[in-house]
């Protein structure tokens, strides 16, 4: 049953689709503003103590930050070079689109990918830690059509994030963490089903991000969808997905955004590379795709009946740094539970950083403890196995000054009753 949606919804979703379009055009101009004021701020120092500076070439510095600006901006520009294959109002003009990997069976839906939280946590800090909360939703009128709209340092937050997502994803750099976080689960999944034909086997990844683990998977052999609804990693995942030409095709600064926590020049004007994959060379007949939405829009239904589309459905489902995006852990747990084929496997690996802890919505935020995650599981109908703790960073940069481990969670469940 595919989800209802108001005029009113709607027309929001078109209005934050543009705000983000918006948000990457204008990150240029953005992020020059924000170097130049390191440029003012040289003139509010004594003679001397400039001087100084510009032997160290400081200035020189500012001048290479420019450049790899520019350099991500025109990597960003491509990204949203035709936002209208997303099917969604862009200015005056509506025009209709496919996107390009969207199954049948999510097509209703895939017009709402809803906003991320405002206030909450994410993940997504270019340098904050992450038990601080980012910037409110702007409070300034948002409408594209009503007089243009400027982003705000939420917005670029979330782009800056986005840039050092494709590191984790899709970068020979951000091996080392795919190793820590989505081998073990690919493991995981493999050995649960050894011997079988995996392109018969429905593997599901919610929360897929810049769709890396869900690409994977699918390489694997299996027939993986992954789900996403932020605009951000959909837009960009899009570009990866089905435009690459070939590997190391763009180059891209992520570490440019902070002066804080830099060991060295090299450090922060740091070039990436990506993709270090072709993603369009996946073996033939691979089943892959993307769907956009929100997860308990999708996959989630008031109604619980067996007959249900999403019932049963998936042979396995991979979480990875996601359950804790719930504002409800038990719907949540629920709706894993239900799409699930009998006997179906959940794997997970994440921590609990309750993305809706505190948000400034007045959302409502569930937040258990691990122990009771997993004691809520088995309750729901899941049998635990494998569990154990894996440290690991996320989207960190392993030569700044400062990092941050997780130690995620990692569990295989399997569905052993039906949910009461
Ligand atoms: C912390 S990121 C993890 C991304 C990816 N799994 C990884 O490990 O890199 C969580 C992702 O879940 C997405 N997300 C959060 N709530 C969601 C929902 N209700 N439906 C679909 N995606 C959601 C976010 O947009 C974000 O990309």
């Amino acid at each position: 049953m595919a989800p209802h949606f108001s005029d009113d919804d709607i027309e929001e979703e078109q209005v934050h689709f543009q705000n983000v379009v918006t948000t990457f055009r204008q990150y240029a101009r953005y992020s020059l503003n924000a170097n130049n004021r390191r440029r003012k701020d040289i003139h509010t120092i004594p003679l001397a103590d400039r001087e100084l500076l510009t032997k160290l070439g400081y200035g020189q510095k500012l001048k290479d930050v420019d450049k790899a600006i520019l350099a991500n901006a025109l990597f960003l520009n491509k990204i949203v070079e035709n936002p209208e294959i997303f099917g969604h109002e862009i200015g005056d003009s509506v025009v209709d689109g496919d996107i390009g990997e969207t199954d049948n069976n999510a097509q209703g839906a895939r017009d709402m990918m809803m906003p991320v939280p405002a206030g909450g946590n994410t993940y997504e800090h270019a340098h904050s830690p992450p038990h601080t909360h980012p910037h409110d939703r702007p409070t300034r009128p948002s409408d594209p059509r009503r007089g243009g709209y400027r982003p705000t340092e939420f917005d670029m937050d979330k782009l800056r994030s986005t840039i050092k997502l494709f590191v984790r994803d899709w970068s020979k750099d951000g091996k080392a963490e795919r190793d820590l976080c989505y081998e073990p689960m690919k493991k995981a999944l493999e050995e649960h089903f050894e011997g079988r034909d995996r392109n018969t086997l429905r593997v599901l990844v919610p929360g897929a991000g810049l769709g890396r683990l869900a690409y994977d998977v699918a390489k694997l052999g299996f027939a993986c969808q992954g789900n996403e609804f932020s605009h951000y990693m959909l837009l960009a995942s899009y570009l990866i997905l089905n435009r690459t030409q070939s590997i190391d095709e763009h180059t891209i600064y992520p570490y440019i955004h902070s002066f804080s926590n830099v060991s060295s020049r090299e450090t922060l004007l740091k070039a990436v590379t990506i993709p270090d994959v072709l993603p369009s060379d996946l073996p033939p007949g691979s089943n892959f795709s993307l769907v956009a939405g929100d997860f308990e829009e999708i996959y989630g239904s008031e109604n619980s009946d067996e007959n249900e589309p999403q019932a049963g459905k998936w042979d396995a489902i991979l979480t990875c740094f996601f359950i804790d995006t719930a504002k409800n852990i038990v719907n949540y747990l629920r709706i894993l539970h239900r799409i699930l084929a009998p006997g179906g496997v959940w794997i997970n690996l994440g921590p609990l950083l309750w993305h809706f802890e505190n948000n400034e919505n007045e959302y409502p935020s569930i937040e258990l403890d691990l122990a009771e995650v997993k004691e809520l599981a088995r309750t729901i109908g899941f049998k635990l196995y494998d569990e154990r703790s894996i440290d690991t960073s996320y989207s960190s940069n392993d030569q700044s000054m400062l990092g941050y481990v997780y130690h995620a969670a990692f569990w295989k469940a399997v569905k052993v009753s039906p949910a009461e």
